[in-house]
């Protein structure tokens, strides 16, 4: 039996914008992390960035870090196998490196250590059992920017056992998060359906000539969104009365975008090579816009509501 008292150890591998964040957080909640890349000259980088983040963390959000933690760099997994209680997968999106990687950890399993996985969409169940680790793992879904956002979506496999799950989840709120359970291993998760669904639909309206970007946007951040810190959907819905809700649905859902596949909206902006900020072309043109200046605004308003939440004891 697993439990969130004997982990003191936490074995983090890949070091990428996740792995970089869940080290910080880790750290600073008091924890040894044993943080490990492959690549000797990007581990050397990424104490850059672990300073960084800290330093942003120190003088933005806080609280101050405890006492104790430390961060040590690793190039040999194999310390990682011998003295991590828990290992934590950071690295790319690829179903076959990730079971690579747990196969490796072989002593980690043997003596029983935690697995979890930052994956955002790939099956847990399948990455368990093709690992030999199925009923020491759970998913941990983290949100970007991970050392803002609050919550974590816990996730159960067909195989995760209760004690790995409440074991994960109080690890999860010893690092300053709010652990949310997701009980079933479904594509998406909880916060990626809701999200998707919302996103389908304003591709939908730029596709169909329904509105410009600009405005689909501007709705969404000043009418929904706004409430949405406080309330959200199912409260929502509880406050105007599902007898209303269905008048609503009666006549709206069956307009709404129902599409199964990726919409030709996307396909054929991708085949103009418009990716979106990283192109300088999405469904905006970012040659004219300043995509660092919105992200820092978008950050100080996450600090912003974060402490005002905390404040109000939402949080
Ligand atoms: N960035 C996000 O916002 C975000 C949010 C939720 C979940 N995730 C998930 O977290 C994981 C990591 O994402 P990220 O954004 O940090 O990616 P990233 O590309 O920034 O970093 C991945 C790191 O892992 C290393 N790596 C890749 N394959 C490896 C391997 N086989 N062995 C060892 N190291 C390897 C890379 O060199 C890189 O340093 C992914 O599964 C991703 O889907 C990311």
């Amino acid at each position: 039996m697993v439990s969130s008292e004997s982990i003191h150890k936490i074995g983090i591998c890949g070091i990428g914008q996740m792995g970089a964040a869940a080290a910080v957080a880790f750290q600073r909640s008091g924890y040894e992390v044993l943080l490990w890349a492959r690549n000797v000259d990007k581990l050397e980088s990424v104490k850059e960035t672990v300073a960084n983040l800290n330093t942003w963390m120190d003088e933005h959000v806080g609280p101050k870090p405890k006492e104790g933690g430390q961060i040590r760099f690793e190039t040999e997994l194999a310390c990682l196998d011998e003295e991590a209680d828990l290992v934590m997968d950071c690295i790319a999106e690829d179903m076959d490196q990730k079971v690579e990687l747990f196969l490796a950890l072989e002593q980690c399993s043997k003596r029983g250590a935690v697995f979890i996985t930052t994956t955002s969409g790939l099956s847990i169940t399948e990455l368990g059992r093709r690992s030999n680790c199925k009923n020491l793992l759970a998913g941990t879904h983290f949100w970007n920017p991970p050392h803002l956002m609050p919550l974590v979506e816990v996730i159960r496999s067909e195989d995760t056992p209760d004690d790995v799950m409440d074991c994960v989840c109080e690890i999860v709120e010893s690092i300053g998060k709010v652990p949310v359970r997701v009980n079933r291993d479904v594509p998406g998760f909880i916060g990626n359906r809701l999200l998707h669904a919302l996103w389908r639909e304003a591709i939908y309206m730029v596709q169909e000539g329904i509105a410009e970007p600009e405005d689909i946007d501007k709705v969404a951040r000043l009418t929904f969104a706004l409430r949405m810190p406080v309330m959200g959907p199912l409260e929502n819905m509880d406050l105007v009365g599902l007898d209303l809700v269905k008048t609503i649905h009666d006549y709206l859902l069956e307009s709404l975008s129902d599409e199964k596949q990726t919409q030709p909206e996307i396909h054929d902006r991708i085949e103009k090579n418009q990716l979106g900020i990283k192109s300088g072309k999405g469904f905006y043109d970012w040659s004219t816009r300043d995509a660092s200046e919105l992200v820092a605004r978008r950050d100080a308003q996450i600090v912003r509501q974060l402490n005002d939440l905390r404040d109000t004891g939402a949080l």
